[in-house]
């Protein structure tokens, strides 16, 4: 049991919590689900990037989803082999591309032709041979927030199957690019399988159209999106997500690559934020905390839910917005819900919040990014102090 009351006093709100034993749990369920094959789990790390979330991956044999050279950085830092680590994303700088391949990562995923001659050029500069992938755009609905759907045309995601086609037959044909690989990520939070598992057959057709004029692809990337429970969703399992997933790759012979990045962090974390008061305008009741949308963005951003929690509170309930102090009207975390009574101090758990939750923090409204806890081995970890208003103003000079 981890003791909220005791962390709240000791790091002040807002704060956010890991549990490491969670995040343990779901490495091993997914790495065991996948384990009929051969296959790589790489942690995406812009789910959740603190640098002592990484290593505890590594350790467990994670390897790293990156899409910018920070991102590649901190996977090092942490100690993901350099072999386990991708670099994708839909636009990479020159400096981020000749970086990555200085550091002789497994692979970076490329999303356009644009981008494959970028490559080829600074390869050829500095006189290495970049192992790719190519990220494919099956055009499948994913069946989740369109502002987490990746997978369609209309999206601007990875190329279509033809001009993907074009695309390895030009990089076999250099001397500077070895396409290795394929990808594909329709989206995240998905909850159903059957939008996975078609990807799954087009791009596994496209591999053994290549197969069939000599290009070897060897790492088959099926991207992240594996949604967990924020509510009361159904989920996927891990076993019939894989089993899913073999089912469309008879005949090949690929290392699977799956890049989860909810999945592994989501649940394992816990926003944690006070109650200022409350107040009743017109009938509707607020209670105002010390978090806001700049701590979480989730609520906010795609009208996301998070389960919530006043702490030691059990009585009445009544509807009421859970709500931050930033000066803008979207700053909730929850709308219209049933919550109990709450006193000045009353702490209040936001769930669900280990994915997406820092990481997309912000200083607005001058307000400084929370610490980071972690329970590893049922002890505290502060894995993050809580900024100060000097680290905030750091960087700015008054040119008067
Ligand atoms: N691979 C690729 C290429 C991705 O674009 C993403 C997520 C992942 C893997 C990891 O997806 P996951 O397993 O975490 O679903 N900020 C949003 C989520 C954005 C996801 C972006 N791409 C949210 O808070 O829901």
């Amino acid at each position: 049991m981890i003791d909220f009351k005791v962390l709240a006093e000791k790091y002040d709100t807002p704060l956010y919590v890991y549990d490491f034993a969670h995040i343990t749990r779901q490495y091993e369920e997914l790495k065991k689900a996948f384990s009929g094959r051969k296959s790589l789990i790489s942690y995406a790390v812009k789910a959740n990037s603190n640098l002592s979330v990484i290593s505890h991956l590594a350790e467990l044999g994670s390897g790293a989803d990156c899409v910018s050279i920070g991102e590649v950085r901190r996977a090092l830092i942490s100690g993901i082999p350099k072999y386990k680590i991708i670099f994708s994303g839909v636009g990479k700088r020159d400096d981020e591309i000749e970086e990555a391949l200085r550091e002789d990562i497994l692979l970076l995923n490329l999303e356009s032709e644009a981008e494959m001659e970028r490559v080829e050029e600074i390869a050829e500069k500095i006189g290495r041979q970049a192992r790719i992938s190519i990220r494919v755009n099956p055009n499948i609905d994913p069946k989740t927030h369109p502002y987490i759907s990746t997978g369609l045309h209309e999206n601007k995601f990875g190329v279509d199957l033809e001009t993907a086609k074009r695309m390895y037959i030009r990089a076999n044909n250099s001397a500077h690019l070895d396409p290795v690989g394929v990808h594909f990520h329709i989206g995240s939070q998905l909850t159903e399988l059957e939008p996975i598992k078609e990807a799954a057959a087009i791009v596994a057709d496209l591999v053994r159209s290549l197969k069939a004029i000599k290009i070897d692809i060897r790492f088959f990337d099926v991207g992240g999106g594996i949604g967990i429970v924020y509510d009361d969703e159904k989920t996927i399992e891990p076993y019939d997500y894989a089993q899913a997933i073999f089912s469309v790759l008879h005949g090949l012979d690929v290392t699977v690559v799956c890049e989860p990045g909810r999945f592994m962090v989501g649940n394992s974390g816990f926003f944690l934020t006070r109650v200022l008061y409350e107040k009743v305008n017109e009938g509707k009741r607020f209670i105002i905390v010390d978090g806001g949308m700049n701590d979480l963005l989730r609520p906010s951003l795609y009208n996301a839910y998070h389960r919530v929690e006043v702490l030691g509170k059990s009585g009445a309930c009544s509807e009421a917005d859970l709500v931050g102090p930033v000066c803008e009207s979207g700053d909730f975390f929850a709308k219209s819900r049933m919550l109990p009574a709450t006193e000045p101090g009353d702490l209040v758990i936001v769930h669900s919040a280990g994915a997406y939750g820092f990481v997309m923090a912000s200083n607005y409204n001058t307000r400084p990014r929370p610490a980071e806890v972690a329970i590893v081995d049922g002890k505290e970890r502060c894995i993050r102090a809580k900024e100060s208003f000097e680290d905030l103003i750091r960087l700015e000079k008054m040119c008067l």
